[in-house]
């Protein structure tokens, strides 16, 4: 039996996945398969380094040190062929505070900011709450496939636009935008002077046949405007660690990254997240080919299964990423009555897709980063629902 087949009670642990769908969802008798992290136990290596630091007993003040800049450096290049400088690396509690500290490094209230939808919620919440501009170049869908309209992704990018958020790959489409898409966003952005957020979180996390490549790593003028924000949180299911990087090569940017930090108070990252991100990269490389394989395969079950009992069912296929978007339009149900139906027919919490901004309407996403049983349970619950 694989190791990953373990079903482990996470209620009662604090987690927003298990135990908040009362608060979101309005019920607690549902199956979440919403929020982005895994059912499963990292990496042994990982809990061993933490029971390890935890053994030790003082949690004073603790630093980032060499060590980890440097597991972070032969991950990149290992992993993704990508040669960075430890000088380039700062770190933040997490990506989404990483984003809206670069938005307030880089913009003033009022400047507009680019997104791609359907993308990750807090794309749009970061750029308003920081009162700045969203301006919306929105993904082409065209039967089950996600592509990027260049022309107005060229149109919003003159209307002054200061920053882009890149999503890569791209949550909730699963696409792992390919070399030439890449080298035309990156193009583009230089030539208007706008600077690039890479938001790099589920990089590793690519099925067979793709291939991530980090934008910056594509050209030197490209890497002095990127800003690539990476952490081991999706890769190795430690959200709750609190612990990311980001990597700026250009030293202007980082220093205007490093003011908000200073103005923020913010200095180092919790013992913990130090550890388990270090313990991570340096040791969780085979774990990670393991999770691959049956990830691949709980996609596989996932579209067979949809293919056979839910016809009217479109899987949009994954290229990466554990989450699963699925077109329901077919089904000219409104957005919530498709809520109302997964929730009161089928108990199944999903992600609505309305929250990931325009084209996400009669969509919703499925979290498959569990155990086969909890995937099947899923799946005849969206039968019970959608079917
Ligand atoms: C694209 C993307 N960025 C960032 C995050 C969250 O990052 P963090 O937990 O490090 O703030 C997620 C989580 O789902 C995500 O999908």
């Amino acid at each position: 039996m694989s190791k990953f087949e373990e079903i482990i009670n996470r209620k009662g642990s604090s987690s927003v996945k298990w135990d908040l769908t009362k608060t979101v969802f309005g019920r607690d008798d549902v199956l979440p398969m919403w929020v982005a992290d895994m059912d499963f136990l990292p990496p042994q290596n990982v809990l061993d380094a933490l029971q390890d630091r935890l053994k030790h007993g003082i949690f004073g003040y603790t630093f980032v040190g060499d060590d980890t800049a440097a597991s972070i450096k032969e991950w990149l290049q290992k992993r993704h062929g990508w040669e960075i400088e430890k000088t380039w690396l700062q770190y933040s509690p997490g990506v989404v505070p990483a984003i809206s500290t670069v938005i307030q490094a880089l913009t003033v209230p009022g400047d507009k900011v680019l997104v791609q939808s359907p993308v990750y919620t807090p794309f749009f919440s970061l750029v308003e709450d920081n009162d700045r501009e969203i301006v919306n170049a929105q993904l082409d869908y065209d039967d089950g496939s996600y592509s990027i309209d260049f022309s107005a992704f060229e149109e919003s990018l003159k209307s002054g636009v200061k920053l882009f958020l890149l999503c890569n790959p791209h949550n909730p489409s699963g696409r792992v935008w390919r070399k030439d898409e890449l080298m035309k966003i990156a193009e583009l952005c230089h030539r208007y002077n706008v600077v690039i957020v890479s938001d790099e979180i589920h990089s590793d996390l690519v099925y067979e046949t793709h291939t991530h490549i980090p934008l910056a790593s594509l050209h030197d003028s490209f890497r002095d405007i990127t800003i690539t924000c990476i952490a081991p949180s999706k890769t190795f299911n430690l959200a709750g660690l609190q612990a990311s990087a980001m990597i700026t090569p250009n030293p202007d940017l980082r220093e205007k990254i490093a003011a908000i930090h200073k103005k923020q108070g913010f200095f180092t990252l919790n013992t913990f997240g130090i550890v388990g991100m270090e313990a991570a990269y340096r040791f969780g490389g085979a774990w990670l080919e393991e999770i691959l394989t049956y990830l691949q395969e709980n996609v596989r079950v996932t579209k067979e299964f949809i293919g056979e009992h839910l016809p009217e069912l479109q899987l949009v296929d994954p290229e990466g990423t554990y989450l699963l978007w699925i077109d329901c339009t077919k089904m000219e149900l409104s957005d919530e009555e498709l809520k109302e139906r997964l929730l009161d027919k089928g108990k199944l919490a999903l992600e609505p897709g309305p929250k990931y901004g325009p084209g996400g309407e009669g969509f919703v996403r499925m979290n498959i980063a569990c155990p086969r049983e909890t995937l099947m349970d899923g799946l005849e619950r969206l039968r019970k629902a959608l079917g």
